[in-house]
C-alpha cells in the first residue's frame, strides 16, 4: 500500500490559502455574486420581494399546467452535437429585421415592470442597448414610450400593443409609440380576454398596491422594496396617463375579444414599420397571419400566462418555420430560463427568442445590474453550448439542428 509522507504544517502555506475578504454589508452581496443560473437569481428575487410581486411574475394561468409543459419539453430538446470542428471563436450574433443584434436573446413585453423593481423599463432597456439586444415595452409599462425613448434614446425599442375596444384609444397609443421613434409594433394577440390568475386573485394584486392591514406585514418584512416604491414616482400604467379609470375598467377597455384578422389588416394601414404578432399558438395561424403583411411572429403562449390548455409553442417551432420562416421571422417566447433553453430554441429554427420572467428575476433580484447578470449567465450557457455541441454561428447551429424527445427519459 501507499502512504503519503507526512510533515509538519507548513504556517505560510496556510496563511496564503485564508481568503481575507471582509463579509459585505449587503446581506445579497456574496449571494449575487455566487450565482450560477437564472434560478438562482430567481432565489434572491424571491428574498427581495413582496410575495405578491414575486407571485405575479412566476405565477401562470388556472392550474399552471400550460407553463409546465413549456418547461419540459425544453428540458426534452436534443441538440446535435458534433466534434472535432475548431470552436476557438465563436459568433452568437444574428440578423433581425435586417439588423445585426450580438446574442439571439431578447427581452419580451412586460407589464408593471416598475413593480418588480423600482426603476422599471429603462433599468432592462439600457441592457438591451449595452448588449445590442431588443427590448419590447408593454401597452401596460410604467413607462410611457416617449419616456423610455428619452432615458434609453439609443435602444433598439419595440412596442406591444393590444387592439382596444376603441380604435381611436389603440390609435393614440400607436402615435405614442411612433411619436418616440419606435422601430416595430408588436400585437398581442393570445388576449382577447384576461387570463385567470388565481395567485394573483388570492394575493389581493392590484396595481399600485393597496395598503391594507396585509401590506403593513409585508413592509415590516421587505423594507427596502416598499421605501423605494413610496420615494420613486406614482405607479402607474403610463401609456394611459389622464385616462383616470380603476384598473378593471381599463383592462375591459384594452382587451378587445371581437379582434379578427381584419385587426392586423387595419394595422398596416396605420403603422408603416415592422408588424410582429405575438402570441400565435397553431400552424394554421402563422400561415394566416404571414399573409397578412407583417415581418415577424413570435410562437408564444404568454408564458402559460393566458391560456392554460393550448399547444406548447416550442413543439409546433419546427413546423411553423418549415411553413412560414421563408415568409416571415419566427421568434418564440416562454420559460426560457437558461442560454441552453435559448440554444435549443434557435437549433429547432426560431430567429431569437424572448425572455420574461428571466429578467424580471434578475431586476428583483438586484435592479439594472441583475439583469445585466441574467444576459451573462445566458450568453455564458449559449456560447458554452454551441462549443460543446461544434456550432461557430447561428447558421451553424441551425444547419446542425436538434429535435425533441418524445419522453425525458427514452
Ligand atoms: C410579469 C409579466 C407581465 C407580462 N406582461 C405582458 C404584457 O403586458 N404584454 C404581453 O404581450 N405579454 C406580457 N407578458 C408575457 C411576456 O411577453 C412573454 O410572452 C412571457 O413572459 C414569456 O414567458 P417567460 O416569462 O417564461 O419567459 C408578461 C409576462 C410576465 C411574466
Amino acid at each position: 500500500m501507499i502512504r503519503s509522507s507526512r510533515k509538519l504544517p507548513s504556517l505560510p502555506y496556510f496563511w496564503s490559502l485564508i481568503d481575507w475578504t471582509l463579509p459585505s454589508l449587503n446581506p445579497y452581496k456574496g449571494k449575487l455574486q455566487r450565482a450560477q443560473n437564472v434560478a438562482d437569481l430567481a432565489a434572491i428575487a424571491k428574498k427581495r420581494t413582496p410575495k405578491v410581486v414575486f407571485d405575479y411574475v412566476e405565477g401562470s394561468a388556472v392550474d399552471e399546467v400550460a407553463y409546465d409543459r413549456t418547461r419540459q419539453a425544453l428540458a426534452r430538446v436534443e441538440i446535435n452535437s458534433r466534434v472535432l470542428r475548431d470552436v476557438s471563436d465563436i459568433d452568437t450574433s444574428t440578423k433581425i429585421l435586417g439588423k445585426s443584434i450580438d446574442l439571439p436573446i431578447c427581452f419580451a413585453p412586460t407589464g408593471y415592470t416598475r413593480l418588480m423593481h423600482h426603476v422599471g423599463e429603462p433599468a432592462v432597456a439600457n441592457v438591451a442597448a449595452e448588449n445590442n439586444l431588443i427590448y419590447a415595452l408593454s401597452t401596460m409599462g410604467t413607462t410611457s414610450p416617449a419616456e423610455l425613448a428619452a432615458a434609453v434614446p439609443n435602444a433598439r425599442r419595440w412596442f406591444q400593443l393590444y387592439v382596444m375596444k376603441n380604435r381611436s384609444d389603440t390609435l393614440a397609443v400607436i402615435k405614442q409609440a411612433k411619436d418616440a421613434g419606435f422601430e416595430a409594433l408588436v400585437l398581442t394577440v393570445d388576449t382577447p380576454v384576461a387570463g385567470l390568475r388565481y395567485r394573483d386573485n388570492r394575493n389581493g394584486l392590484t396595481v399600485p398596491p393597496k395598503i391594507r392591514l396585509s401590506t403593513v406585514l409585508s413592509i415590516a418584512r421587505k423594507p427596502i422594496w416598499w421605501l423605494n416604491l413610496f420615494t420613486t414616482g406614482k405607479l402607474e400604467f403610463a401609456a394611459f396617463r389622464g385616462w383616470d379609470k380603476p384598473l378593471s375598467e381599463l383592462a375591459a377597455l384594452i382587451f378587445d375579444p371581437s379582434t379578427d384578422f381584419d385587426d392586423i389588416k387595419w394595422l398596416r394601414t396605420v403603422w408603416d414599420g415592422p408588424i410582429v404578432i405575438k402570441g400565435i399558438q397553431s400552424v394554421a395561424d402563422a400561415k394566416a397571419v404571414a399573409k397578412c403583411g407583417v415581418q415577424g411572429i413570435i410562437l408564444s403562449n404568454h408564458g402559460g400566462r393566458q391560456f392554460d390548455r393550448g399547444p406548447v409553442p416550442l413543439e409546433i417551432l419546427p413546423e411553423v418555420v418549415d411553413a412560414v420562416g421563408k415568409k416571415v421571422e419566427v421568434y418564440i417566447d416562454g420559460g426560457m430560463m437558461s442560454g441552453l433553453d435559448a440554444l435549443s430554441a434557435v437549433a429547432l429554427g426560431a430567429k431569437a427568442v424572448f425572455i420574461g420572467r428571466a429578467y424580471l428575476y434578475g431586476a428583483m433580484a438586484n435592479g439594472e445590474k441583475g439583469v445585466q447578470q441574467v444576459i451573462d449567465l445566458m450568453r455564458r450557457e449559449f456560447i458554452n453550448g454551441m462549443s460543446l455541441s461544434g456550432s461557430r454561428t447561428i447558421e451553424e447551429v441551425q444547419k446542425n439542428g436538434a429535435q425533441i424527445r418524445s419522453s425525458f427519459h427514452e
